[in-house]
């Protein structure tokens, strides 16, 4: 009796029901691949479920009823089931057995990965994510998807890939002869040195504004652009200073987020290959002449034409993108590249991805985008936001979260209180963002994200410390105690609801991460810790009778250790005090 290290529950018994199905009607023609079996969320009928005879009925030409019967009247229980009822119109209930599932807890208490299964060993997929622009202001949109984006790269990680994540920035658009100009003409240069990124963003939209106005202005942008291009020593060192000012304050956001790349290669990496790439387009007789510009046309795919070189010479955002999955394919050789961005940017992807598909490109592209998330206040729009605010809402959220520290553990050192708030605070701002479904715009606010009693980033850090005090309590209390000599027991109806919700998390996390969404990690947590509640509620702990105590507490550290992983998938800490 051991938990296939390998499949997910539902799986395996979706591929045994699968299998009664086919041995109860071996003499229909039915496609039986679709039959699935789902969990119930109400262990009164079951711990899963099998819904398809309903779907069957016309093909069979019996009911749904029937049809279950026949099949719960032949079945061979699966090792891990109990029994099977058919109920309703024709659901068949399956109850699993209390043992195998003690048996399955305790083998996932071992393991350090929980039994998620590893199906990324030997794959390789890169992840493009954040990627804000240099000298532009970093928006809601860098900001999501710096936060999805790392969710994303922490669960393929933890699933066995091999990640390669690679901050895409903006280091080589057309802006930059606009801040040359600005920088020339423009600038404050004490202003620059206290807030450069605020400086820069200033100067770029004042020469932006300018050149609105000024037909001459702009000429002369375009012209210090080329310059930059053709690698005028000059321009090329002006350009140099402001990525690495960009660099430096974009590095102090992802320290405080706890986020890190192994790449941030950029655009201007792949500048000198952007001829090569028309050069190949048209080639191969994918891009033509038209208007003066290149461009590939999409019609057969239903998409506007795409530019790849402007009538003026120069290259684009989609070039630079085309250029780069060419780089990344001979250098990594991935099986997918992921973007993560805002939802203004799919039709760029559709358009890139066609393209890739035209050349033969051989790697799977997927484009993960959500929408935007009203922000309290207007802390920030989308077109006004930038770094600096960012760095505001963050520090609001500590100052809020030290006030709900000092709360709860008025006596604990002042240094830990600010420690504990730190990751509370950001804790919770990670979570306000991937527990929406991405593609739903969303609202921000601060009574939402730090409440204690629903569904926040705190409430679950919250949960998990006060786990973890049930662990140290027991510790306390029986020192002596080697207490994995006792087997997990599940004796009450609220034990097994809860040993049902943990063993549903390895596929929990698999579904998540091959759906690129972190947003069901979070949906399931919170259910967690709700099931974990009510267990908390309803039976004595450390007074129950031995045994069941050291069972109980057994049961505790599982839930602990499903939390802290779980949470950690999402970026979010857990500090074993709040
Ligand atoms: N820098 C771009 C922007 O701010 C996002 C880049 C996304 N990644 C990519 N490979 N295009 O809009």
């Amino acid at each position: 009796m051991s938990v296939p290290a390998t499949n997910v529950l539902s799986d395996v018994l979706s591929e045994w029901m699968k299998t009664m199905f086919e041995s109860t009607f071996t003499d229909v023609k039915y496609d039986f691949s679709q039959i699935t079996v789902v969990p119930t969320g109400d262990s009164q009928f079951g711990e899963f479920q099998c819904n398809n005879a309903m779907a069957m009925a016309k093909d069979l030409k019996k009911s749904p009823r029937q049809i279950a019967q026949s099949v719960v009247e032949g079945i061979d229980l699966h090792e891990s089931v109990e029994k099977v009822e058919v109920a309703g119109p024709g659901f068949i209930n399956i109850y699993l057995k209390t043992k195998w599932m003690s048996s399955a807890l305790t083998e996932m208490a071992g393991r350090d990965d929980l039994c998620v299964p590893r199906i990324g060993h030997g794959h390789t997929v890169v992840i493009d994510y954040s990627s804000p622009n240099v000298a532009k202001p970093m928006h809601i949109g860098h900001i999501r998807s710096t936060i999805i984006g790392n969710s994303i790269d922490r669960m393929h990680r933890f699933l066995g890939y091999k990640v390669i994540s690679d901050n895409h920035i903006g280091d080589w658009g057309t802006q930059f002869g606009i801040i040359i100009m600005g920088y020339r003409h423009l600038l404050d240069k004490v202003a620059l040195e206290s807030s450069p990124i605020e400086e820069l963003e200033r100067i770029y939209v004042a020469s932006y504004e300018k050149g609105k106005a000024d037909e001459e202005w702009m000429d002369k942008c375009r012209a210090e652009l080329v310059k930059l291009q053709a690698g005028d020593v000059e321009n090329m060192q002006l350009w140099r200073q402001f990525v690495e000012l960009s660099l430096g304050e974009f590095e102090r956001i992802y320290k405080r987020l706890g986020v890190s790349f192994d790449h941030v290669r950029g655009e201007s990496y792949y500048r000198d290959r952007l001829g090569d790439v028309v050069a190949e387009l048209k080639e191969r007789g994918l891009a033509t002449e038209s208007e003066g510009a290149i461009v590939v046309f999409l019609d057969d795919e239903k998409l506007p034409a795409c530019i790849v070189r402007k009538s003026d010479g120069g290259y684009n955002y989609a070039t630079s993108d085309l250029a780069t999955v060419e780089s990344r394919v001979a250098a990594y050789s991935p099986e997918k590249i992921i973007y993560v961005t805002d939802e203004r940017q799919q039709l760029h992807f559709r358009q890139i991805f066609a393209i890739c598909r035209k050349m033969g490109v051989r790697v799977e592209l997927h484009h993960v985008w959500f929408g935007l998330m009203r922000l309290p206040d207007a802390t920030f729009s989308t077109r006004e936001g930038n770094v600096i605010k960012l760095e505001k809402l963050l520090d609001e959220a500590e100052r809020r979260s030290l006030a709900i520290v000092k709360e709860s553990s008025p006596n604990m050192p002042e240094e830990q209180q600010k420690a504990v708030a730190r990751s509370v605070g950001i804790g919770a701002v990670k979570y306000a963002d991937l527990s929406q479904n991405p593609q739903s715009l969303v609202t921000f606010t601060w009574d939402k994200a730090l409440a204690l009693d629903g569904n926040s980033g705190p409430y679950l850090q919250y949960a998990y410390a006060r786990i973890a005090s049930v662990q140290d309590k027991y510790a306390e209390r029986f020192p002596n105690s080697n207490i994995k000599k006792y087997p997990i027991e599940l004796i009450e109806p609220v034990e097994r609801d809860l040993a049902v919700k943990l063993l549903q998390f390895p596929e929990t996390v698999l579904r998540a991460t091959l759906s690129y969404k972190p947003s069901s990690v979070a949906e399931y947590l919170y259910d967690l810790a709700k099931t974990y509640s009510t267990f908390y509620q309803n039976v004595p702990f450390l007074k129950a009778e031995p045994g069941v105590r050291e069972s109980r507490v057994r049961l505790c550290s599982v839930v602990a250790k499903v939390l802290r992983k779980g949470l950690e998938l999402l970026g979010i800490e857990t500090p074993d005090r709040i």
